[in-house]
């Protein structure tokens, strides 16, 4: 075939679809996604069952008439109550094989999961119960669905740096099975400052890293976790978009944003998704990825967040497309693994027209 004549059946090959389906079918990749902020209601009680707890809630629907939140404590301290239905390794098994045939469904071809593994040390559950029932169900997704993922160990703002320091202690035997560390909690009063020589550490061990920052808390925050932690990643970072001098910052180093459009909205940092900062920050040419932070909790997944910033604040097809991009580009991966992800929305994108809505 000639080239024409392969270009000519290439565009009578392009598929006219809806916008909504050529945002849930695109390759993309979710990055700040918390596993035990994955569990739907339905699992929720079903693991509190098996394992003999007590939860406050009779069904799954009164479970999920209690994600209603006036802000990110108030959501923490729900969160944190169910973490107690985790206990054995089958039990770390099963949400992470959840949200990853979830992944599969909504074409996450690789996502990076974070899990804060002080919580269940603190409830008695041994590291290794976690470790293995995490990693053994993303070998199992891999090989089942073809879905890549990478784990991030998270760690809280709210304890002390040294119980930070000991986190890093208990994974040394997965090192090379962790794709970074993390930071998250409650932020407002916990300043990043406090978290330099944690930090310094988990880049002397050779660990990629992220940070929490600028979600409830200040431009401020954003600016002290650039300077102090020196993060490949941070996450929110939405208040950035009140200081110019910052966000000129940002998009001169290049620092992915993982933004979580419903979350945010859901926990009140914005009024309503018309206010996202998202299209700003895509507009001035920022590394903005949208992910869904704690799924079930906030009312979707990666596909649902990026539907409802696309029809919150009018995203054209180009802008999903470099959403997209900028989540492949942002993995935790090395780059040729990057690059054939890319050449895959490349494929796709090219043989796809969106309709008009
Ligand atoms: N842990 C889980 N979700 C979080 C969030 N949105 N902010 C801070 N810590 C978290
Ligand atoms: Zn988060």
């Amino acid at each position: 075939m000639t080239s024409h004549t392969l270009l000519q059946a290439s565009a009578n090959a392009a598929q006219e679809m809806p916008f909504e389906d050529f945002i849930r079918k695109i390759p993309k990749a979710e990055l700040h996604m918390h596993l035990e902020g994955s569990i739907e209601p339905e699992m929720m009680l079903a693991l509190a069952a098996r394992n003999n707890i007590a939860l406050r809630w009779r069904d799954a629907q009164a479970l999920r008439n209690a994600y209603t939140f006036v802000n990110l404590e108030d959501f923490l301290a729900l969160y944190f109550e169910c973490c107690k239905v985790l206990v054995t390794e089958q039990d770390f098994h099963d949400i992470t094989k959840g949200y990853l045939q979830r992944c599969a469904t909504d074409n996450v071809i690789h996502a990076e999961m974070f899990i804060g593994p002080q919580t269940f040390l603190q409830q008695g559950v041994d590291i290794d119960t976690l470790m293995r029932g995490v990693l053994s169900a993303m070998r199992d997704a891999q090989r089942e669905s073809g879905v890549h993922s990478g784990l991030i160990i998270s760690v809280h703002r709210h304890r002390s740096e040294a119980d930070a320091l000991a986190v890093l202690d208990c994974i040394e035997p997965w090192r090379d099975q962790v794709a970074g560390i993390g930071m998250g909690g409650p932020e407002v009063g916990n300043p990043p400052s406090r978290f330099a020589r944690f930090f310094a550490e988990c880049r002397r061990r050779g660990y990629m890293t992220t940070v929490h920052a600028g979600e409830e808390g200040p431009a401020e925050y954003v600016r002290q976790s650039i300077e102090l932690l020196r993060p490949d990643r941070i996450d929110h970072g939405v208040s950035a978009i009140h200081d110019p001098d910052l966000m000129r910052l940002l998009r001169e180093r290049n620092i992915p944003l993982t933004l979580c459009p419903l979350s945010n909205v859901r926990l009140n940092v914005v009024a309503s998704m018309a206010d996202h900062p998202l299209r700003r920050m895509l507009d001035e040419g920022l590394f903005v990825t949208v992910n869904s932070d704690n799924p079930p909790y906030f009312g979707g997944y990666v596909n649902e967040n990026l539907i409802a910033a696309q029809q919150g604040l009018q995203l054209d097809v180009e802008a999903i497309v470099q959403l997209a991009k900028n989540s492949l580009q942002a993995l935790f991966i090395r780059d040729s693994t990057k690059s054939r992800y890319l050449q895959k929305l490349s494929q796709f994108v090219a043989l796809r027209n969106v309709a008009p809505s």
